[in-house]
């Protein structure tokens, strides 16, 4: 691939145009064979007829009927729901407030400057929030503590959109928004990625950031040193010129979704880290390995100015992203570490569950079209008493990777070096090949191949596990299976998964269920799968990010990318989701984002009162299909510029902070 051939267009352009970019060119069966296998090629065509046999457990689901008999049943949810649509700004259901908590370029740290945005720098931006505000968690204040009104809001910054960020970045010509990226440019973009910490506290029922707050905090690509830790540690191939020891990286990348672990650390998930490479990948001594991970992708400039991110100049950096980072939050000055043990992949989070016995169990997708699902297990236990215990618990343990069969039942497969095909005879030489090829390791054991796994979401209620598979348009009619039953699949839907015994996260067996195929219920060519009563606006495309909220109900975000207005003609949002029950399988829509966005970071606070969201990148997504505007967004000339609407200030991705009107627990 050359350099320059996904300028001009947005990052989610890039990965959708991009080459296959995980290449998963295993022979290992897709989800759809699965559902072949158990259906029959014509039900599964039909869609909704052979997904009724997979959701047994609500009861009796038809598709294709909606709207009716909403109110027969009583669910979880009370609130009115909002209407699907695209508008310039954001709308919450009504009795609910949703107000602006922090917005790009806002300062974290008490000397950082006011945002400007025609006079922008590194310098600056490293003491702001960051761009694309993905991941949110929330650890409550004091440490320990069920405290619902104080806390550090940990924010993933997953990526930057030039186009929207700077002046004068049009596209006239392929290639011409690279030509633009000066090494100071570059050097913002670096700083916007990242994360912020912010200690939050609740008056008079309004969140504000404490201001001169010590436990504020910026980690940046562009200067914030790493350990790297756990069994791929100082081994040859993490070793670097500018590390000679393997053992330490500047920065983390594309920090999508994430997790809070129960010792109150913040893990963040590098995503596409593969993006921000440069050069030849077919010149590098590991070609094939690289284009496994869709290595190196050319979607910035910034190996242009940086030799790290040139894989010719500086092969082994690629090998250095693509991890889960842990972060303490309660310590300001503490060193991020990157956990090698849970695998390099295209993390879209990292869902922690404490097992029945003490195990940590962390829950990852590898967000790639036919590409797997993955859980840790530790090797220790979890100690509630003694923090210090449980830090470095994430070092050491085994990592899996799934298998769904058509039946219903389903294998966690171990990528443990020595193993089955995991042998030096197959290209992998230590443990610490197989983690850091663990997609490679993946294809050699035989997981299936999913439409491209999320946010995966634990229940510490019922200990049900729900995988958002959030679309797959490669997929072919002969390649579906059954937990990927449906071809050219741009809707996405969601598993739902039961560990064995109902209740045992390390266990390597667990079954398995549809809870809901996305998409248009009424258009038979779709062949969605919802709850009968679900409403007009109560279905949805692309699930991407999810939170069960602590009394254990689920609620679901969406990602559609530009092809919102095809997908399902309303922009992305919130969804309360009826998981059990004569309603299992029912959305209802509670908010939705400014046009151009994506909606991420849904987080609960301990009492259920406060939803806090991301609205990333607004303005950018599909902004041509916005009507009355049909062009693509501009930082002088954008679709909407949320949430400030004053001339001459860009867009900026923000905090939404979403509270009941008089108090009150959210959906109520
Ligand atoms: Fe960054 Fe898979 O979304
Ligand atoms: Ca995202
Ligand atoms: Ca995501
Ligand atoms: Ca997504």
């Amino acid at each position: 691939m050359t350099m320059d051939s996904n300028a001009g267009m947005t990052r989610a352009e890039a990965f959708e145009r991009s080459e296959d970019v995980g290449s998963n060119h295993s022979d290992n069966a897709t989800f759809g064979d699965i559902v072949n296998a158990r259906l029959g090629r014509r039900d599964v065509l039909k869609g909704a007829l052979a997904t009724t046999a997979l959701m047994s457990a609500g009861g009796a689901i038809a598709a294709l009927a909606t709207g009716k008999d909403a109110q027969a049943a009583v669910g979880q949810f009370a609130f009115k729901e909002i209407a699907h649509g695209a508008s310039e700004t954001h709308v919450v259901a009504d009795g609910y407030s949703a107000d602006i908590l922090i917005r790009w370029g806002d300062p974290v740290l008490v000397d950082a400057p006011a945002f400007d945005p025609m006079n922008q720098s590194a310098a600056a931006q490293e003491k702001q929030f960051g761009y694309n505000n993905d991941f949110i968690g929330f650890v409550p204040l004091p440490a320990d503590s069920n405290s619902a009104d104080h806390g550090l809001l940990c924010v993933n910054h997953e990526y930057t959109d030039e186009e929207v960020m700077f002046p004068g970045m049009v596209a006239e010509q392929e290639g011409a928004k690279f030509g633009r990226m000066t090494k100071d440019l570059v050097e913002i973009e670096m700083a916007a990625h990242g994360a912020s910490i912010l200690e939050i506290k609740k008056e008079g029922g309004k969140w504000a950031v404490v201001k001169a707050s010590p436990y504020n905090r910026r980690i940046s690509l562009r200067s914030t040193l790493m350990d790297i830790t756990g069994p791929a540690a100082g081994t040859d191939r993490m070793k670097t010129s500018e590390d000679p020891t393997g053992k330490q990286v500047v920065g983390t990348a594309n920090n999508c979704a994430g997790g809070i672990t129960p010792w109150g650390t913040y893990l963040m998930a590098e995503e596409n880290f593969n993006g921000y490479f440069w050069g030849e990948g077919s010149l590098h001594a590991e070609a094939a390995k690289l284009k496994r991970y869709g290595a190196p992708g050319g979607w910035y400039a910034w190996g242009r100015y940086f030799d790290r991110f040139h894989v010719n100049k500086e092969p082994n950096e690629v090998n250095r992203f693509g991890w889960i980072v842990e972060v303490d939050p309660l310590d300001p000055n503490s060193i991020p570490k990157k956990r090698t043990a849970l695998g390099r992949f295209k993390h879209e989070g990292a869902e922690v569950i404490v097992n029945k016995d003490g195990h940590v169990v962390v829950y990852s997708g590898d967000d790639e079209r036919f590409d797997y699902v993955y859980k840790f297990v530790s090797e220790g236990k979890y100690d509630a008493s003694d923090r210090a215990k449980n830090m470095d618990l994430l070092d050491a343990g085994t990592l899996y990777v799934a298998k769904y069969n058509a039946d219903g039942t389903g294998e966690w497969l171990p990528l443990v070096h020595g193993q089955g095909k995991l042998t030096a005879a197959n290209g992998f030489a230590s443990q610490a090949d197989v983690l850091i090829d663990a997609r490679l390791a993946g294809d050699a054991v035989g997981a299936t191949k999913m439409d491209r796994p999320e946010d995966i979401g634990a229940n510490p209620v019922t200990n049900k596990v729900y995988v958002m598979l959030t679309n797959n348009t490669r997929r072919k009619g002969d390649a579906v299976d059954a937990t990927n039953p449906r071809p050219s699949n741009e809707w996405g839907q969601i598993v739902e998964m039961t560990p064995a015994g109902g209740d045992d996260h390390v266990a390597t067996t667990f079954s398995w269920d549809m809870l809901l195929l996305a998409g248009n219920p009424k258009d038979p060519k779709v062949g969605a799968k919802w709850n009968p009563r679900t409403s007009e606006n109560g279905w949805f495309a692309c699930p991407d990010n999810c939170a069960i909220d602590h009394q254990g109900r689920l609620w679901v975000t969406t990602d559609q990318g530009g092809s919102w207005k095809k997908a399902s003609g309303t922009s992305d949002g919130v969804w309360a989701m009826e998981t059990d029950g004569e309603l299992r399988g029912m959305g209802k829509f509670f908010f939705r984002v400014p046009v151009g966005a994506e909606m991420c970071g849904p987080c609960f606070t301990p009492d259920d009162q406060t939803l806090f969201v991301a609205v990333q990148h607004p303005a950018t997504d599909g902004a041509k299909e916005f009507e009355g505007f049909g062009r693509d967004s501009t930082f002088e000339d954008p679709a909407t510029r949320w949430p400030d609407f004053k001339d001459g200030m860009p867009p900026r991705p923000s905090v939404v902070v979403i509270t009941k009107n008089g108090g009150g627990i959210i959906g109520s």
